[in-house]
């Protein structure tokens, strides 16, 4: 790749992504660069202003605890996000981002962030740890914030946009940076770091999304996040966890709108096609999976199973009844103006919220002649994701903060996974759910301190290997050689025997996933019969991998993509496989094992050794505070 410039960068923090915890990470890298003059990149393979899973903006914060107010306090956040995960919970890493998460909403607001206030000049709580926002510029306000700490560090502080990391660069057994490439210009990256911090992201489009034709592409979390941070940490060698853990939000129907708002600000029940309410109606089924099952909220993945039932009776379509919830609202007010008034305001929340951060929700309304007040909607399981600061827990398995941490959790830098010099955050880091966008930017903040913390005790700078470095950019760069070495074999771009494209690569992922691991085309079921044929399918999937094919720059981002998408499933597959039980039903169901098991209750962990090429799988315990 004769006409590819190496451009080497050199710096002490490298942060990899530009999300909410890479904004975060900035932020806070930049207070603690300045006093140590020290160097701090940031890398995003898009824009800061609209990246990462906030890029379309939200119309809530569903982390704030408001301990200053007393209401809440950190040990019931504990409570909360380990019931909701079925008992699957790190307590010390959770506490950590809970008790740092009002300072950072609080600089969200001084940042210009609207928060909606009440009468007192209150936040107005959506539930009890969400707090409503006018959400839609949430990520240009705070990539502001974190571009203006950056620049604050002068010729320290660097923010380079629309280069693509693709693999981490290794000294043993110690992470000393990244190789990637520019999406727009014929130049090859490759960064030499002190420490770097992991922040892109989860992924999706690891399974067939339910979207089809001119839909195709859509999903519920941003197409964009595509594997890139379990990638990059289990190549690197670092122990993962909790990578059974998929995320299946139900959503408004094909826009996949979100629904805490109407659930938990406007009361709203969901019914099926006759009326009935079934988390009323399905009660009993609620008491196999005690303690969960029978503690308040009912756990998401336990709303969705029960939800499934009623699909899989064929009682379906689901509705949000959005018209009974307003009516209700509206009814409660006596006085016939107010209660006008009241509706008119209703009527505009609710598209506010869609307006927000999913306005093709908006645009499916408006299309469907659907006023909310009047009409309800259908609402839906979405397919599976990858996304550990919502309601899934999949990421790299890090260290504890020292004060918190059971000693098995803490090896010596909060956030630093068990890889020297390799630090995750947000997405990326493992078992500290319900994070949302400002526990993800908190943890961002945590883990940069933390990292600039190893960059002082580990000023020699890394030693770089020349010629394994061209090895890798001829590894990287590929695609493109398969491509122009082959194209005329064939008369069609897109299908030829010597490549494959990485749309057609992706598809072939997606079905594996969909049909072999639990997809929603198969209700959420899968076996070990099924997961072994899967795993076996992944196999050639991987030696194809070897023949993808780019035809320009785009594409070859579009390759790894792939391939980072192929080891998060690889590494989903083999954990659901090692925990023999059904844990979150409404997430995926072992039909082998349909039922929650004691010994089970322990986090399933799993490891790539880069030197024998196979895999480990560890139990690791559940353990409380100290
Ligand atoms: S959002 O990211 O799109 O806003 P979502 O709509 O799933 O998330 O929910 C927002 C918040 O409300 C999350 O914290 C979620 O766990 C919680 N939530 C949603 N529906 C319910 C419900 N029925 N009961 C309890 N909590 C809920």
């Amino acid at each position: 790749m004769n006409n590819f410039e190496t451009v080497l960068i050199e710096t002490d923090l490298l942060i990899l992504g530009g999300g909410m915890a890479a904004c975060g990470a900035a932020f806070e890298a930049a207070h603690w660069a300045k006093q140590h003059n020290m160097k701090v990149t940031v890398v995003d393979k898009a824009a800061m202003e609209r990246s990462g899973a906030v890029a379309m903006g939200l119309s809530a914060i569903n982390l704030y605890l408001g301990l200053k107010n007393g209401k809440n306090t950190v040990q019931d956040y504990i409570n909360y996000v380990k019931t909701d995960l079925m008992g699957i919970a790190r307590d010390d890493l959770v506490a950590n981002i809970a008790r740092h998460v009002d300072s950072t909403v609080h600089l969200f607001e001084k940042w210009g962030l609207p928060i909606w206030k009440d009468d007192e000049g209150n936040y107005v709580n959506e539930g009890r740890w969400q707090i409503m926002i006018h959400g839609e510029s949430y990520k240009n306000i705070v990539s502001e914030a974190a571009k203006n700490a950056l620049k604050e560090l002068g010729e320290n502080g660097h923010y380079l946009e629309r280069i693509f990391i693709a693999e981490p660069i290794m000294d043993g057994d110690r992470c000393v940076g990244a190789a990637g490439f520019s999406v727009r210009e014929n130049k090859f990256y490759v960064f030499r770091a002190k420490a770097v911090l992991d922040v892109m992201g989860g992924a999706v489009h690891v399974f067939r999304p339910r979207s089809v034709g001119e839909g195709l592409g859509r999903s519920w979390y941003p197409p964009f996040n595509s594997g890139a941070s379990a990638y990059f940490t289990l190549k690197a060698g670092a122990e993962m966890t909790c990578q059974e853990v998929r995320f299946v939000p139900v959503r408004f129907k094909d826009s996949y709108g979100p629904v805490g708002a109407w659930f938990l600000l406007f009361k709203s029940k969901a019914t099926n096609a006759k009326g009935e309410d079934y988390m009323v109606t399905r009660a009993g089924e609620l008491e196999k999976w005690a303690p969960y099952g029978t503690a308040k909220p009912t756990p998401a993945n336990l709303r969705n199973y029960l939800m499934m039932l009623e699909v899989e009776a064929g009682n379906g379509p689901i509705y949000m009844r959005t018209d009974e919830a307003i009516k209700e609202i509206v009814a409660n007010i006596p006085d016939e103006k107010e209660a006008k008034r009241k509706l008119k305001e209703l009527e505009s929340e609710a598209w506010e919220d869609f307006l927000d951060m999913t306005i093709s929700q908006a645009l499916n309304w408006a299309a469907h002649n659907i006023s909310p007040e009047e009409t309800p909607s259908e609402i839906a399981a979405c397919e599976p994701y990858f996304i550990s600061s919502h309601s899934g827990a999949s990421g790299a398995w890090i260290s504890g903060p020292e004060d918190l941490a059971p000693a098995d959790k803490f090896w010596g830098y909060p956030n630093m996974t068990t890889i020297k010099g390799l630090f995750a955050a947000g997405d990326a880091s493992g078992a500290s759910s319900h994070k949302f966008s400002s526990g993800s930017f908190t943890e961002g903040r945590i883990a940069a301190k933390s990292a600039l913390a190893f960059c002082a005790d580990n000023a020699a700078p890394a030693p770089f290997d020349d010629a394994k470095l061209e090895e890798l950019k001829n590894r990287i760069l590929q695609p493109l050689v398969t491509f122009s070495e082959n194209k005329d074999y064939a008369n069609d771009v897109d299908v030829n025997p010597k490549f494959i494209k990485p749309r057609m690569f992706m598809f072939r992922l997606q079905k594996i996933m969909d049909e072999y691991a639990g997809g929603a085309s198969v209700g959420f079921k899968t076996s070990k019969a099924l997961l072994e044929k899967g795993l076996e399918f992944l196999q050639y999937m991987k030696e194809d991998a070897e023949k993808l094919a780019a035809s320009d720059l785009n594409e070859l981002m579009r390759c790894w993509e792939n391939i980072h998408r192929m080891w998060q499933a690889e590494s989903h597959i083999r954990t659901i496989l090692f925990r023999e039980e059904t844990r979150w039903p409404g997430y995926y169901f072992r039909t082998d094992f349909p039922e929650m098991k004691e010994e089970w209750k322990c986090f399933a962990n799993c490891k790539w050794n880069p030197e024998t090429d196979s895999w480990e799988m560890l139990k690791r315990e559940i353990e409380e505070i100290k």
